[in-house]
Parts: C-alpha cells; structure tokens; sequence
C-alpha cells in the first residue's frame, strides 16, 4: 500500500450524504487515505454536495473557489465534487472551474480508488454512471473500530415517484433496493462495533422491496429480521412517502418493540388541487385518513413531516388548506421551505408565486408549526422516557442522547453509559431540545 494520504471531506444535504462521506473514505482506505478534519493538512478535498435549494450549483461554485489558495499552495492536492451536484453537472464543473480535478455521482463511490489515481496522472476524470450492481458491496470493511451508538444504514436509493418540484429522481436515479442479506451483514457488523441504534435509509425508504430468501421483502419484513440482532437496541427509518406506507409497516409501530414511535412523513401541501399538481397521488384526507391509521398503531407516536409554499399556482386558499392539514393532524417537528425551481424538473418552467407571498406564508406555516413544536415539547415535562445516551455534553458530567421519539435530552450521567439506553425523567423542555434527570 501506498503513503499515509488524507483526505478532507465536506458533506451537504441529507443524511444519505452523510452515510456516503463514510463510504468514500472507507473506500479509499486501502489506498492509503485517512480521514483528517483539517482542511489544510488534505492530500485530497471532497464536496460532497446537494442539489436540492436554489443555487445550489453556485454555492458549490464559490465554495470552490475559496480552495484556490491551497491548490496554489500544494499541487498535488487533489479537488473532487462528489454528491447530487456532480451527478447534475457533470462535465460543467470542469469547464466552470479549472481546479476541479475530479467529478464523481453517487452511484460510482466504489470507484473513487480508481478516479483517484486517474485524477493523479493528471486525467481529470468524470463518472456519473449508474452500476449495475450495489454500490456498497465490494467496500472494504477495515479494522474493527468503535462505532457511535447510532448510524446510518442505507437500503434503498433512488426515487420513481418523480413528484414535479423534485431532483432526486434525476440525481439518485431510479428507485433502488440493496439485497436484505447485505444490510444484516452490515447491521451485525455495526452492531459489532458498538452500534444500538441504526437508522434506515432510503430516498423514498418505506418502498424498500429488497431481494431476499423467499422472494422480496418489504421494509417491515427486514425491519422485522433488524429486529433478530441481539444487542441492536433501536430502528428508525426515513424517509417515507405517504403512498409507500404498506399495512405490514403501520403495524410494525404497534408491534415491534424496536421500531421507535417517531415518523418522518412528508405531505408537502394540504390542498388537494396543490397535491395533483405536485404529482404527489394522493389527496390531503388519504393522508389524515394514514396518519390516524398508524396512530392507531402507535398512539405515542411523534409526527415530523415536510411542507412548501408557494408552489407554482398555489393561492392564498390553498395555503388556508395547508395551515388547515397542520392543524387537524398536529406535528411534533417539522421542516417547511419556500418552493425553489430546480432546473430539469416538470414544475420549474413555472414559478410564479412572488417572493413576498412566499415569505409570508412561510412565516405563517413556522408559526404555526413552531408552536406545536413547542407545545409537544413542554407536553414532555414530568414524563418518563428512555435515552440512548450518545457523547459527552457541553457542561461537564453531563450526556446526551435521544429519547425513543428522536428528542435531543441532556442529562447528567456517568459517561459509561453511553451507548446504553436509560430511563430519564423530563424536568425542562427548549424548543429543540429536553432536559432530565436519570431514574
Ligand atoms: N424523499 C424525501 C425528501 C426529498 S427532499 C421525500 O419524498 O419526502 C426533502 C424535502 O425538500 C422535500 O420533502 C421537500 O419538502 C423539499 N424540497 C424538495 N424540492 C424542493 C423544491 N424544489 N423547492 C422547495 N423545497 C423542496
Ligand atoms: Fe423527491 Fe421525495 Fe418526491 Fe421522490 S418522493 S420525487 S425524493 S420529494
Ligand atoms: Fe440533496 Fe441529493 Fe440528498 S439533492 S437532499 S443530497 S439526495
């Protein structure tokens, strides 16, 4: 093997991207790389990079050219654009900036080893090929090292459901699902380092139908198997699509001591006109109607969803539908953006809510939402709940964690227990965040 090389990375966007980060490192492991979190120590900078706001593109552009100085400084360092981005723009990054010596999509992680060496002779590659095979399959897995107690695990990738204000479709590629057995290899493996809790992933998770012993298995049935590993203490999943929430997962919440009552389930929009056009395939009451089917399930179960304003055609009543949609289903957490073009999707050719209407609905929908938020969070004052403890905190003595529906809590513990899950009675509540005392 080669000299000890190191390599920056830079992570953007989801939580697929963070799982990504991991995986580019691990493959350029055996080529001599480690990771370093000094930017100016690198052999080689990675962005890896979403596409999902506006101007995305730009800022990855200006980012890039704030690395000019250390190019200058060291001429061999090697500047790769990885990520959503790079599937997007492929060649463009080379031509809009010269300093760039290596395009990569996400889809062709497993070949960076090579691109890497390419880049090096000078060649200046780009792949944003799609395998035909699982990406992750051939990563090496390095020495046994210690795991936080909670990681990413993905399982699917890729979306079909191209709804119209949407990229990932374009950047991720079609709807993928990575084959059970290698997702248990690598739950047993994690757990074997030190992991309790294991998130699933997917762009459009809950349509996992990956190939398995017996046929196909949906997302319930490896949630189901996940479950079998002793010491995995947690499941989570996400993201889900509302029309991908099959029967067998509603009941997984209510059956599966593993699965955590937290749910993060987009809707996007509560006018029904708003949800055609969005291509979403479902109407505001099918959602209401799913939502009360899995708190039926899952009485405790903590809701978090995704919302835009002003989508092309969207009226001052459609809005009321939104704010109407928030109020009837009652949101512990939630993300809400304004709509922002994004060039190849259906809506983009069309943005014509103006910039003021959208800041007023979005100021509207926060307040609203925040003050559920808020009201969930001080509903949490008093009762018991259970914290997978997982670093130190910033006031000595102190740990954090979250608790069963995904709440950061802080509370003062022996750091040996972090890693194990441990029953904390809720003595202050913080818009984002619990305190307690252990029991
Ligand atoms: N697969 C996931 C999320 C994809 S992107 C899902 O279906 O929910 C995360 C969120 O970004 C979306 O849920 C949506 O609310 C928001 N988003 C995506 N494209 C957008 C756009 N063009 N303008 C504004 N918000 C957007
Ligand atoms: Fe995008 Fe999600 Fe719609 Fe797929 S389901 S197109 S990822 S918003
Ligand atoms: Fe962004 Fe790509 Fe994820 S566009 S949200 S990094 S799938």
């Amino acid at each position: 093997m080669s000299e000890n090389r190191k390599v920056f990375v830079k992570t953007y966007g989801c939580q697929m991207n963070v799982y990504d980060s991991e995986r580019m490192v691990a493959a350029l492991g055996p080529t001599g790389y480690t990771q370093t979190d000094r930017v100016e120590d690198a052999d080689m900078i990675l962005l890896n990079t979403c596409h999902i706001r506006e101007k995305a593109a730009e800022k990855v552009y200006s980012e890039l050219g704030r690395l000019k100085p250390l190019k200058r400084d060291n001429p061999d360092l090697v500047i790769g654009v990885a990520g959503c981005v790079a599937q997007a723009e492929g060649e463009e990054i080379l031509r809009r900036q010269p300093l760039v010596d290596l395009v990569v999509g996400p889809q062709a992680y497993h070949r960076l080893p090579a691109l890497e060496q390419a880049a090096r002779a000078g060649a200046k590659p780009v792949d944003t090929e799609f395998p035909e095979e699982d990406k992750f399959s051939h990563l090496p897995r390095g020495p046994k090292m210690r795991r936080a107690p909670s990681a990413f695990l993905t399982v699917q990738e890729g979306c079909d459901k191209f709804c119209a204000f949407c990229v990932v479709p374009y950047t991720r590629g079609a709807e993928v699902s990575r084959p059970a057995e290698r997702i248990l290899d690598e739950a047993r493996d994690l757990v074997d380092r030190g992991v309790r809790e294991i998130t699933l992933l997917g762009q459009n998770v809950n349509a996992y139908h990956g190939p398995a012993s017996g046929g196909e298995w949906s997302l319930a049935q490896l949630i189901g198997a996940l479950a079998d590993i002793d010491g995995l203490l947690r499941i989570r999943f996400t993201t889900s699509h509302p029309n991908d929430m099959q029967d067998d997962l509603i009941e997984a919440f209510g059956s599966s001591e593993k699965l955590m009552p937290y749910l993060h389930l987009p809707v996007q929009s509560g006018s029904d006109r708003i949800l055609k056009a969005m291509n979403r395939r479902h109407t505001a009451q099918n959602y209401i109607d799913l939502i009360e089917r899995i708190r039926t399930a899952r009485p405790d179960l903590l809701l978090s969803g995704d919302f835009i304003v002003g989508f092309p055609g969207e009226t001052e009543a459609d809005f009321q539908d939104t704010l109407r949609l928030v109020e009837a289903v009652g949101y512990g957490q939630a993300y809400s953006f304004k709509y922002s073009a994004r060039p190849g999707t259906p809506a983009a050719e069309r943005d014509e809510v103006s910039d003021v209407d959208k800041t007023d609905r979005l100021a509207r929908l926060q307040a609203l939402l925040s003050a559920q938020q808020k009201a969930a969070q001080e509903a949490m004052v008093g009762r018991e709940v259970k914290v997978l403890f997982e670093k130190t905190g910033r006031q000595s003595g102190q740990l954090v964690g979250k608790s069963e529906y995904l709440h950061a809590v802080h509370a003062t513990c022996d750091s040996a227990r972090i890693g194990a899950v441990v029953p904390v009675r809720i003595t202050s509540a913080a818009p984002n965040s619990l305190a307690g005392e252990v029991i």
